[in-house]
């Protein structure tokens, strides 16, 4: 997302049932940064291993991309994409969403499909698929009842960026 939506969304914290997105904010980087040590995760996001103030760096340059779940498998990553899209839908107006995932991040393309995205290609270079999800009205709808339960409140953190 641009720097337009970065400032729209700076202060904006999604509560859903099992998961609450948070900006990523300088202070999240430290868990985030074990977190990636995980050679899987690694693998998993295509991520080279970063020194902590590399993190630092990283996290100043996106100032935005909420979470990494460490528990998988219970509905986290879903509800998570789920408020995303939602947001995107109704706040940003998006009308597609796209997806490109490695080839063999089998729990990632399943997620999406579940999600009622659709392989539109596969790139044999970089062994990676990307899954696409046109918002027509019934998606629409769909997505608005998957998250009719979705509380948006004001976040604020202590870190200097957002005093
Ligand atoms: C992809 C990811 C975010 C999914 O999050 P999650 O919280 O585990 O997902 P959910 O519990 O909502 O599960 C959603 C679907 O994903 C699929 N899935 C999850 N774990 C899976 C696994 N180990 N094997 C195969 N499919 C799996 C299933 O289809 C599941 O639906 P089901 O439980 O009804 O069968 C998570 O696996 C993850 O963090 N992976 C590592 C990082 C990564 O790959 N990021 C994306 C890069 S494109």
């Amino acid at each position: 997302m641009g720097a337009a939506t970065m400032r729209l969304n700076q202060n904006t914290m999604l509560l859903g049932k099992k998961v609450v997105l948070v900006p990523y904010t300088s202070e999240h980087v430290p868990r985030y940064h074990d977190w990636m040590k995980s050679e899987e995760l690694q693998r998993l996001t295509a991520s080279e291993p970063l020194t902590l103030e590399q993190e630092y760096a990283m996290q100043r340059s996106w100032r935005e991309d909420a979470d990494k779940p460490s528990c998988r498998g219970r509905g986290f990553g879903t509800e998570a994409a789920l408020l995303m899209m939602s947001y995107g839908v109704t706040k940003l107006g998006l009308t597609k969403f796209e997806a490109k995932i490695g080839q063999g991040n089998e729990p990632s393309i399943r997620m999406f499909q579940k999600l009622h995205f659709e392989q539109v290609a596969l790139n044999s270079v970089f062994q990676e698929v990307t899954l696409r999800l046109a918002v027509s009205e019934p998606v629409r709808q769909w997505l608005l009842a998957q998250t009719s339960h979705v509380e948006e409140k004001a976040y604020r953190d202590g870190s200097a960026e957002h005093q």
